[in-house]
């Protein structure tokens, strides 16, 4: 069923497919950060590498708009996480797709639960997938540096993320520049496809 889901996505949005590549292999470094067993670990890549596999139900033109998105475009944008966590039938790995988008204070969507209420998975994914959208240039928008996009998940540990698994990640901030960023993180979904960077 993964490949399958990942080869639409792969043929509808290249974009998305690349950022849930490098989520994915992101979020199984923060598995290794506090200290998730290889079992755990193996459940939050499969829920990170899927988890906006819902977005082949959004067409193209509305994942790629350059400026704000009008309120049904964002109502659509909004039901990726369920419709990715329709088509998993894995409860673990289903729940950390439902959950990508809660927020650490209960503002994110689609249910707005908040704190330890969010699966774990979710809580990790919300982490990496702000880092990653931080860290890559898009033609509309410059990318932070490192330093500024580790800076913006410290301001909001504990608003938008959980505190717990924060510290772990700000406490490896070297490391994490080790494995993913001594090249140009525009190279890294290349790099991580041709299965070049272990981690
Ligand atoms: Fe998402």
């Amino acid at each position: 069923m993964f490949p399958q889901c990942l080869d639409t996505l792969l043929k509808h949005d290249i974009e998305t497919f690349n950022h849930c590549i490098r989520v994915a292999n992101i979020a199984k470094w923060v598995g290794r950060c506090i200290q998730l067993t290889e079992y755990e670990i193996n459940d939050l890549y499969d829920s990170a590498i899927l988890h906006d596999v819902g977005k082949i139900k959004i067409p193209i033109k509305i994942l790629n708009k350059p400026g704000p998105l009008n309120s049904n475009q964002m109502k659509l944008i909004k039901m990726h996480p369920a419709w990715g966590s329709e088509l998993i039938a894995e409860k673990q790995i289903k729940n950390g797709i439902l959950s990508h988008h809660e927020k650490y204070d209960g503002s994110g969507y689609p249910y707005g639960i908040k704190g330890k209420e969010i699966p774990l998975n979710g809580r990790i994914i919300a982490i990496v997938d702000s880092l990653d959208a931080m860290l890559i240039k898009r033609p509309y928008r410059k990318n932070l540096s490192l330093q500024e996009a580790f800076k913006e998940i410290e301001q909001y540990s504990g608003v938008y993320y959980d505190p717990d698994i924060v510290t772990p990640i700000l406490l490896r901030k070297k490391d994490f520049k080790h494995n993913f960023y001594t090249i140009s993180y525009k190279e890294l979904s290349d790099k991580i496809l041709l299965n070049s960077i272990s981690v």
